[in-house]
């Protein structure tokens, strides 16, 4: 089962509340959180004081996409605020087993994300410590931008590598995706889609996110 996770970066930060409970109602299956430090990327969006009231507004399985440096030292805030997952980027981080080991201590999902000019040897040596990675389809910062289909090719070997280890990893993919690309996303192995302009950018939320499982389901 295709898993939709809206991104609540293309929310209206002023009634928060309002748009989780419409993805909530539109039974997305994950709830995507994009945490930005303004120095790891160029933007600054929120931090663990706006997971918290997240938490508290919903039971959605809280996937927070940290795109900060050192996340070592914040995986322990993020998770005291109620992330269910927390995913950290290889290019912020020197030593990801570390991070890794410390997202484990603190008993939720780890993820960890690579970029599009990342190449996958990266990742390769970490990939069966994990329990998803998240193939970034734009460069991280904004909401909005423009697929990159490249990636694909990246989604396509990684799954390779994946099935002749026989390991069970979930594949997720963040930026651009839309009703067009989501099919062949899938195709190449990816089972999260994230979408943030392509859902909130329609006035029926609720109508958008069912618009995207019809699609999905149809492969
Ligand atoms: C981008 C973020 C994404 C963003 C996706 O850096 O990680 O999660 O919200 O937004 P769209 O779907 O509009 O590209
Ligand atoms: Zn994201």
């Amino acid at each position: 089962m295709v898993k939709i996770a809206p991104s609540i970066l293309s929310a209206d930060f002023g009634r928060m509340a309002e748009d989780v409970k419409k993805i909530e109602k539109g039974k997305a299956d994950w709830l995507h959180i994009d945490v930005m430090d303004g120095h790891f990327v160029p933007n600054i969006t929120f931090g663990p004081r706006m997971v918290k009231a997240i938490r508290k507004s919903t039971k959605l399985f809280l996937d927070v996409h940290l795109m900060i440096s050192n996340p070592l030292k914040y995986a322990e805030v993020f998770t005291e605020a109620g992330a269910d997952l927390i995913t950290f980027h290889i290019e912020a981080e020197r030593n990801p087993e570390a991070v890794i080991r410390e997202i484990r201590r603190l008993g939720v999902k780890c993820g960890v994300s690579i970029n599009p000019a990342t190449p996958l040897f990266e990742i390769e040596s970490i990939i069966d410590k994990v329990d998803l990675i998240l193939f970034m389809s734009v460069n991280p910062g904004f909401s909005g931008q423009k697929f990159m289909p490249a990636v694909l090719d990246k989604v396509k070997a990684a799954k390779k590598i994946i099935d002749s280890r026989n390991l069970n990893v979930d594949f997720e993919i963040d930026g651009g995706i839309n009703l067009s690309n989501a099919v062949e996303a899938v195709g190449s192995g990816i089972n999260i889609l994230v979408a943030g302009s392509s859902i909130f950018g329609e006035s029926n939320v609720c109508e958008a996110i069912r618009k995207f499982r019809e699609t999905v389901s149809l492969i």
